[in-house]
């Protein structure tokens, strides 16, 4: 099958070599040239693991333009470009609208549009005409990657769900998309099929329901702070609870990223709009939840160390979660800005993503009171306190014997709750973790 993929983020760029090792011609297409011609070369533009193989074994099968008439040649067209947050909060739709509009004089009859896209409810019914209108289908195929796993994700997901116009071009709709899938299907994959507005708000429910869950055991913590108690083995307790299930209950400085944080205030903005505001007004503190897990972290800092001015922090952790480079959201990266706003020197490490960073930084105005380095180790020399913001392995396994000469004080706050306690508090420091006394 011929299959256009507009939009080559994280979520397109991905999709592209995964259709492209499912067997299929895929044609990549992206307003970014730099991008466009990055992955066109076989190079990744961004850190994602076994992304770079898969674009490399699929070469020949995979075509990267930016170019939007190229698509006239595919029959099956995937929207996988950006929704990201305006600034009422509400979901930027410029991109989805853009994408539709410049494919829309390339399509053919016959043709099926898929929209991967986060998007806000309603959006599938309102884009739906202008497709049709061209003698095309429209069908909604929400996304459930996670960066880091994105490769495996969309080549064996949990679940295929299919939004689907009714009638007749629905069921030709499902025919298509599953001769595209087929060697997915073929592995049991459950394929689930709705009308457009249950799939749409499938993708927004199931990453508010992620984000509440990180956010209430978020909320223990605090509780545990003033208690004693000691939130890891609380969430174990109840995590046997094959109910509530132990999977996202790692409590720390909370999530970031370029989706959970942004869909659930999307999905806020929206029922706003719908007049059922109320019905996710729950949503609003999971969201103030989150952010207060950044502050906290300073302070804890600031309990140990007094003010901050003329402090040397090390920071371990840029991106907002491990094997990637993401910088988006990053609660690594705002604790950064915060302990540099505080007076600290900051020496923060990240083995992807200090490149990533050092524009956002600068922009900050704090490139003289922040340096970016790959090497943790570096990082760690002189310093009063290690911060750990993101949970790479290399920091998690790391020996806390070969870190105690380098530092000037021995003072770890263990922000993801990673680290082994016992082993750092046996090399003399003074271990500091999140929701635990
Ligand atoms: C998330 C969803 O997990 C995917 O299913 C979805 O497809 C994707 O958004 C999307 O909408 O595209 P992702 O943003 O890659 O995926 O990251 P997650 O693995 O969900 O982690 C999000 C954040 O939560 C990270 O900052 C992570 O450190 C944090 N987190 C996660 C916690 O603080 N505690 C946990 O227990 C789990």
């Amino acid at each position: 099958m011929k299959i256009s993929v507009i939009g080559c983020g994280y979520l397109g760029a991905v999709h592209a070599a995964s259709m492209a090792e499912l067997g299929h011609q895929v044609l990549g297409i992206d307003v970014d040239e730099a991008k466009v011609a990055s992955l066109q070369r076989g190079v990744a533009p961004f850190h994602e693991p076994g992304f770079d193989d898969l674009l490399v074994k699929n070469a020949q099968r995979l075509y990267f333009t930016t170019d939007m008439a190229a698509a006239a040649d595919a029959k099956v067209h995937f929207i996988a470009v950006g929704t990201p947050q305006s600034a009422d909060g509400s979901a930027d739709m410029t991109y989805v609208n853009a994408a539709i509009e410049g494919l829309i004089p390339y399509l053919s009859p016959g043709d099926l549009v898929v929209g991967k896209s986060t998007v806000p409810v309603g959006t599938a019914q309102r884009l739906s005409e202008s497709v049709v209108s061209s003698g095309a289908i429209l069908m909604w195929n929400p996304e459930f990657l996670r960066e880091g796993f994105a490769v495996e994700d969309t080549l064996s997901p949990d679940r295929l769900v299919y939004g689907l116009p009714e009638g007749e071009s629905g069921d030709a709709a499902l025919a298509i998309l599953d001769s595209v899938y087929e060697l997915i299907l073929a592995k049991q994959t459950p394929r689930l099929v709705m009308n457009f507005a249950t799939a749409e708000l499938v993708k927004v429910a199931a990453n508010s329901f992620l984000a509440t869950k990180i956010s209430f055991i978020n909320a223990m913590a605090e509780i545990a702070e003033v208690t004693g108690a000691n939130v890891t083995e609380l969430a174990d307790a109840i995590g046997h609870d094959s109910r509530i299930g132990r999977r996202f209950l790692n409590a720390g400085i909370g999530f970031g990223g370029g989706c959970l944080p942004k869909d659930i205030r999307g999905f806020v903005a929206r029922a706003e709009e719908l007049g059922v505001g109320q019905s996710l007004d729950f949503l609003r503190s999971v969201d103030a939840i989150n952010l207060r897990r950044r502050a906290r972290v300073v302070d804890v800092v600031i309990e140990e160390l007094g003010a901050l001015a003329g402090k040397k922090i090390a920071v371990w952790g840029l991106a907002f979660k491990p094997d990637s480079d993401d910088i988006r959201d990053s609660p690594a990266l705002d604790i950064v800005e915060n302990l540099a706003r505080a007076g600290a020197r900051v020496i923060a490490a990240d083995p992807q993503a200090s490149g990533p960073a050092r524009k956002r930084i600068e922009h900050a105005g704090l490139a003289s009171s922040v340096t970016l380095t790959d090497d943790h180790h570096e990082s760690a020399r002189g310093v009063d306190a290690i911060v750990v913001a993101t949970e790479w392995n290399v920091f998690c396994e790391e020996d806390p014997t070969a870190i105690a000469p380098l530092v000037s004080n021995k003072l770890v706050i263990d922000g993801r709750n990673t680290l082994d306690s016992k082993a750092w508090k046996a090399a003399g420091f003074t271990y500091r973790g999140m929701g635990r006394s």
